[in-house]
């Protein structure tokens, strides 16, 4: 309706028409997709982590609706992401069918739309996908078409099996260019689609990902192994991605990987430092855990507003470590407002005291200091602050001149 009355209006403006004619005749999906998606990191759930093979559509069903009444919509959760599992054999033509776990998959992207959120899926570039079920290679223009006619808004891009092409293609240099051109040609096949569909690429963080993952169209780009629900291995990938902060920016970031917040691994204060962490790192936000059945106290770590600003904060500048000594770690991120958020982890198993320098993080000085875990403003300081971190747990803050 709006689109009509504004033609009407633009029919006595002649070169006004033309001039829109042509610009719609030099339209291309190409041109129309790269600013729609992942502006800030993508949130949203993802299945694996929790159900790994045991997902099904009545399941993926129950999270959506969890997504909703546990409030994890309202503050930014859309996608909700069915990972490997759902792969059926391909028909005589081609074509990729689900299994029977997911017998409508477009009813499927149907309900969650009518929820306001958004439906993600899975696949390899090689011939199987992780867990042995069919992957794209040879068929990515035809999977890519009907992930488009299901009505898909995501897809987990997994190197799996492509690995083993790689291996036979006889050097480093011959692997690298089959990878790159396995992403890139999916990458257009789903722009061929015309829908906007994040790409999430999915190889380990092999070769440097993070320098050419946007070149090859990814939106997001996993920059390590697999994560799991120790946190042992949640700080291992989730420090470990110093150094990475400047290859990330809107429409394409680095991902540490799903979260595995709620999943009952770690302790409370872990898993603060989880998320914590996650956002200073502008990282995708994929809860990872079965939404339907959560304690308060994950939800309340899943959905705290404020965390959830600063991992979508629109000028999308993931955190660099400004300082690690030992078992403390200071990260740093500068915010739109002009403000800073800064994490300070303890690493050791015990209570620390940790002194952060208000120089040290770019200040004059004095600043003014909220503590977002706490919800509490502490007040403008001067020099120095020495914040009391419990042990394995971290204290986030704000911070502004
Ligand atoms: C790989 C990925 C995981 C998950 C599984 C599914 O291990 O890294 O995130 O997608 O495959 O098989």
């Amino acid at each position: 309706m709006p689109l009509t009355f504004r033609c009407r209006r633009l029919s006595t403006h002649r070169p006004f028409v033309w001039a829109a004619l042509l610009a719609l005749s030099l339209w291309s999906p190409s041109l129309a997709q790269a600013p729609s998606v992942a502006s800030t990191p993508p949130m949203g759930w993802n299945s694996w982590n929790h159900f790994a093979g045991k997902i099904d559509d009545a399941t993926v069903r129950a999270q959506a609706d969890a997504m909703i009444s546990s409030g994890m919509r309202d503050v930014g959760y859309i996608y909700v992401n069915i990972d490997d599992t759902w792969e059926a054999e391909r028909d005589s033509q081609g074509i990729i069918h689900a299994n029977s776990k997911f017998p409508d998959m477009k009813a499927l992207a149907d309900y969650a739309h009518g929820k306001g959120l958004k439906l993600g899926i899975y696949s390899s570039p090689g011939p199987k996908t992780c867990a042995g079920f069919a992957g794209s290679y040879g068929h990515e223009e035809q999977d890519a078409q009907t992930y488009a006619a299901w009505g898909i808004d995501y897809l987990k891009y997994d190197l799996c099996s492509f690995g083993k092409i790689m291996g036979a293609s006889g050097s480093p240099q011959a692997a690298h260019k089959l990878m790159i051109d396995a992403y890139t040609k999916m990458h257009q096949a789903l722009l061929k689609t015309g829908r906007p569909i994040v790409f999430s690429l999915c190889q380990y963080g092999a070769d440097a990902v993070w320098r050419w993952g946007a070149s090859v169209g990814g939106n997001t780009w996993r920059t390590t192994g697999d994560i799991s629900d120790k946190y042992s291995s949640m700080t291992e990938i989730g420090f470990g991605q110093a150094g990475l902060a400047k290859f990330a920016g809107p429409g394409h970031w680095n991902d540490p990987d799903m979260l595995e917040v709620g999943n009952g691994g770690m302790n409370l204060e872990e898993y603060r430092t989880h998320m914590s962490l996650w956002a200073m790192l502008a990282a995708p936000l994929l809860a990872g855990n079965d939404m339907s059945t959560m304690k308060p106290e994950t939800v309340a770590l899943l959905t705290n507003r404020e965390v959830i600003a600063i991992d979508q904060d629109r000028l999308g500048r993931q955190a660099n470590r400004v300082r690690a000594e030992g078992t403390q770690e200071i990260w740093a991120r500068p915010l739109a407002d002009g403000s800073k958020a800064v994490g300070v982890f303890n690493r050791f198993d015990w209570p620390q005291t940790i002194e952060i320098n208000f120089r040290e993080l770019g200040f004059k000085g004095s600043a003014k200091v909220r503590d977002i875990w706490a919800a509490k403003d502490l007040g403008t300081m001067s020099g120095n602050y020495s914040a009391h971190v419990p042990g394995h747990g971290v204290v986030l803050l704000r911070v502004s001149e």
